[in-house]
Formats: structure tokens, C-alpha cells, sequence
């Protein structure tokens, strides 16, 4: 298996692209089985859950095209071939239950394995099949699969409210309600800016929705969607990802395509920890000059909160901060399993429940790590960017699911990183 050894070097400076948006694309990517016509996607990331999305699109009989130079997804699904998701490439990402709403929107049926994904906590489904459910949907679990049917004459618009904001459960029952009879609402619907790229992909196909961005959209159906071009909104993550680079090492750097309003609570916990963020032409500049950053405490939220897929990441920050900061983990249950590799660096962490209280220290030192998952294998790499002496980052297929050309980027700006062949 690879590896990834850095070195710490001290500042940064340049620039870095920022890719399309991971999770955008991933919802994106099934809103083709909405129409027979053919749907494009620029600007979309190069990355292993994109190919898994692929195949798994393909199973079903649509025809997908990645055009590696100026990446362009090119698909169709004129005319499918299957309506069951397999285990076998379900299991490999959780995104895989976004086929679900789609399939059964369009096709009355589908049967889909239950996913697998990340191992940060329990992670179910059933908010995505209660919200199916609540547009008429029959649904029953069978040895691992999820069978799915409409009512005769198709699903039915009707009220789902959410008890807790998810992304993942919005996007379906969202794609699900423009093809059902009649007016949808979905309260205490997520806000973040995949949800709203979603929403303009499907409107662009044809699709009457109103309200996303806000906790409430509404949605009118239609009887049949229609093809669209559509370029993917930047990532967010891999923004701030970036951005947390010259905050951690010193130095310059401008991330972009980035904007403020992608990740203004981000940008509120780096201007109180003494980063310097400004909003530029081509995207957004991130200076760090003297001394420690200040400790901050942060708490992860549904968007415009801060994003619990940055936790990890300001968690190598915040490792060498003057102070103590606490970080709260409201999303999942099981988000700190980057802690302990950080305490090896020489991290001073105490994790209690979803609580983890970080001590900064002057210095993190080089160790031997390992990738837990994939936020938590960014971070360990950020923090080896600050670290005395080697850290090599093991199990890093995990960071080939969310980031493009990690070594490229960091390289580009000045950084010590080198991707190390396995066996
Ligand atoms: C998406 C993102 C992921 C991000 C997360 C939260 C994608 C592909 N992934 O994941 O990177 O970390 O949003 O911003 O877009 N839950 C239930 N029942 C359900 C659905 C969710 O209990 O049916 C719980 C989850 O276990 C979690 C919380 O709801 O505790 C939020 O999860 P959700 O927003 O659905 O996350 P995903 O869509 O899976």
C-alpha cells in the first residue's frame, strides 16, 4: 500500500487550485437516472468515489464518460438495464444510496444493498427511507437490500419533515420530488451549497423547486426531466483543507476558485485563531506571518455551521496553538480517530465522548501514522507539514477518495511530500 512521507519545511507560498466539489458531484452523478436525455457535469473532481459512482452507474445500464483532460463527465441514461444497486460497489461508499429517490422516481421499483462508507459511527439510512415513505414509497429490508416501490401511477408529493438536518436524505427525497405527482415540501431540509448546486442541476433538467439554501423547498413535480450542462460547485472542503496549510506551516497562499460565503464559519474560527483570510478576484488568500495561531474552541454543525468534515483538519491546527481549545463533534459519533495519531506527533488531546480538548504544543514531531479515514488522513498530513523531522502517513487510499493531486498541490506552494509506492 502507498504512502505519503512529508517534511516540515516551514512557509508556504503560491497558489492552489481548488477542484469541483466530491460531495456535489456524488449527488449529482444520480440525478442522470432522473431523464433519458443526456446530462454533463464540468468541472468534476477526479477522485476514487467518482469512479465508484461511475461504476455503480453503469451497473444499472447508464453510460458514463470521463474526459480526463477537461474534466467532463458525460452521461446518459437512456435506457437502463438494471434497477438493483449491488453490495459490491454499494459497500464500498455510503453516497451509493443516492441512486434510491432516482431509480424509484423514474422506474416505479429499485433495490439497493444498504452502503458502507467511512467508519465514523452508525451512519444509517432510515431518514432517507422515511422520506421515501412519506411520498408513498413501499420499502422493505431484505438480506441487506432496501426493496423499493412506488404506488401505482408513480410516488406522490407530500410532507417530509426531517427530524435532525441530513445532507445525504435531503438530496434523495430532493431528486425523488421532481418526478412524484404533486407538491413536495421538505421542512428542516440541509442548506449546505451541494444541496443548492443540486437544486439548480435539476432545474436547469426541468425540474420546479424553490427554497433551497433555506431549511424549506418545495418542490413541484413534473412528469418528465430533460438533459443539462452543469458545472460543479467548488469544493468546499478541500478548500478550507488548503487554506488550513499556510495557517499551520507560515506563509502565503491563495486557494482558488475559493469564496468566503463557501466557508464563512471556517473563516470566523481562523480570523479568531490570528489567520488572515481575504477574498481576492481568483479566489481566497490565507497568510499566517508571526508567532502561534490563538487557540479556539469550535463546535461542528449542519452548514452555515462549522463543517464537520474540517473538524479533523483544524484539529492539526489548533495542535499547535498557543492555548487550549475545545472541539466539539455534533454530526458523528466516532469523529476523533485522528486524535490518537496526532498524539503520537506529540499532540497534547483528550478526547471524552464527543468532546476533544487540545492543548496546543510549541512543536508537533515526525512519526510514523496511519489514516483512519479520509478527513482524518488530510489532517495528519497537514500536520506533518508543521512537524520536526518525517512523518510517513500510511493506508492512504482513504485520501484518494475526496483529493485530487494532494502531493501536486502542496508541492506547488512549496512543501515537502512525496507519494511512496507500496506492495
Ligand atoms: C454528507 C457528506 C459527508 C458529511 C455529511 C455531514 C456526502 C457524500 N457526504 O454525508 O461528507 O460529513 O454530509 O455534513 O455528501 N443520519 C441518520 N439517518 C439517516 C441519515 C443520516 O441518522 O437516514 C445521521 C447520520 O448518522 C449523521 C447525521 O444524520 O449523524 C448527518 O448525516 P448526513 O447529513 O445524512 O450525512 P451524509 O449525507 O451521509
Amino acid at each position: 500500500m502507498d504512502s505519503i512521507v512529508v517534511t516540515g519545511n516551514g512557509p508556504l507560498s503560491g497558489q492552489i487550485p481548488i477542484a469541483g466539489a466530491k460531495n456535489a458531484c456524488l449527488t449529482l452523478m444520480p440525478a442522470t437516472l432522473l431523464s433519458d436525455e443526456p446530462l454533463t457535469l464540468t468541472n468534476a473532481p477526479r477522485l476514487s468515489d467518482i469512479r465508484t459512482m461511475t461504476l455503480l452507474l453503469q451497473s444499472l445500464g447508464a453510460e458514463v464518460q470521463g474526459l480526463q483532460e477537461d474534466q467532463v463527465l458525460a452521461m446518459s441514461s437512456h435506457s437502463l438495464t438494471s434497477t438493483r444497486a449491488e453490495y459490491d460497489i454499494v459497500r464500498k461508499m455510503r453516497a451509493s444510496i443516492l441512486v434510491l429517490g432516482p431509480l424509484l422516481a423514474r422506474h416505479g421499483h429499485a433495490e439497493v444493498s444498504l452502503p458502507g462508507g467511512c467508519a465514523i459511527g452508525a451512519r444509517p439510512v432510515d431518514l432517507h427511507l422515511k422520506a421515501l415513505e412519506a411520498m408513498g414509497a413501499e420499502l422493505e429490508l431484505k438480506e441487506g437490500y432496501v426493496h423499493a416501490k412506488a404506488p401505482a401511477g408513480g410516488l406522490r408529493g407530500g410532507v417530509v419533515e426531517f427530524p435532525f438536518v441530513t445532507v445525504g436524505a435531503t438530496e434523495n427525497a430532493l431528486m425523488a420530488a421532481t418526478l412524484a405527482k404533486g407538491t413536495t415540501v421538505l421542512k428542516n431540509a440541509a442548506r449546505e451549497p451541494e444541496i443548492v448546486d443540486l437544486a439548480q442541476c435539476l432545474r436547469k433538467m426541468g425540474a420546479q423547486i424553490a427554497g433551497e439554501g433555506t431549511d424549506t423547498i418545495e418542490i413541484q413535480g413534473v412528469d418528465r426531466l430533460g438533459g443539462a450542462t452543469h458545472r460543479v460547485v467548488t469544493d468546499r472542503i478541500e478548500l478550507g483543507t488548503y487554506m488550513l496549510a499556510p495557517a499551520i506551516c507560515g506563509g502565503e497562499v491563495e486557494c482558488l476558485g475559493g469564496t468566503i460565503a463557501l466557508v464563512e464559519s471556517f473563516c470566523e474560527k481562523l480570523d479568531a485563531a490570528g489567520v488572515g483570510v481575504e477574498e481576492t478576484a481568483t479566489g481566497l488568500k490565507v497568510s499566517r506571518k508571526n508567532g502561534r495561531v490563538r487557540a479556539v474552541d469550535v463546535v461542528t454543525e449542519p452548514f452555515p455551521g462549522f463543517p464537520t468534515d474540517l473538524q479533523a483538519q483544524m484539529m492539526a491546527l489548533l495542535c499547535t496553538a498557543e492555548g487550549t481549545s475545545v472541539l466539539e463533534e455534533k454530526i458523528f459519533e466516532n469523529r476523533f480517530m485522528h486524535a490518537p495519531e496526532l498524539i503520537r506527533m506529540g499532540a497534547q488531546i483528550d478526547v471524552h465522548g464527543g468532546t476533544a480538548t487540545v492543548t496546543g504544543v510549541e512543536k508537533l514531531k515526525g512519526a510514523p501514522v496511519m489514516a483512519t479515514d479520509l478527513r482524518a488522513s488530510v489532517s495528519l498530513i497537514l500536520a506533518g507539514l508543521a512537524a520536526e523531522g518525517e512523518t510517513v502517513v500510511s493506508r492512504v487510499y482513504h485520501l484518494d477518495r475526496g483529493y485530487e493531486h494532494v502531493v501536486r498541490k502542496l508541492r506547488g506552494v512549496g512543501a515537502k511530500i512525496e507519494r511512496v509506492k507500496g506492495d
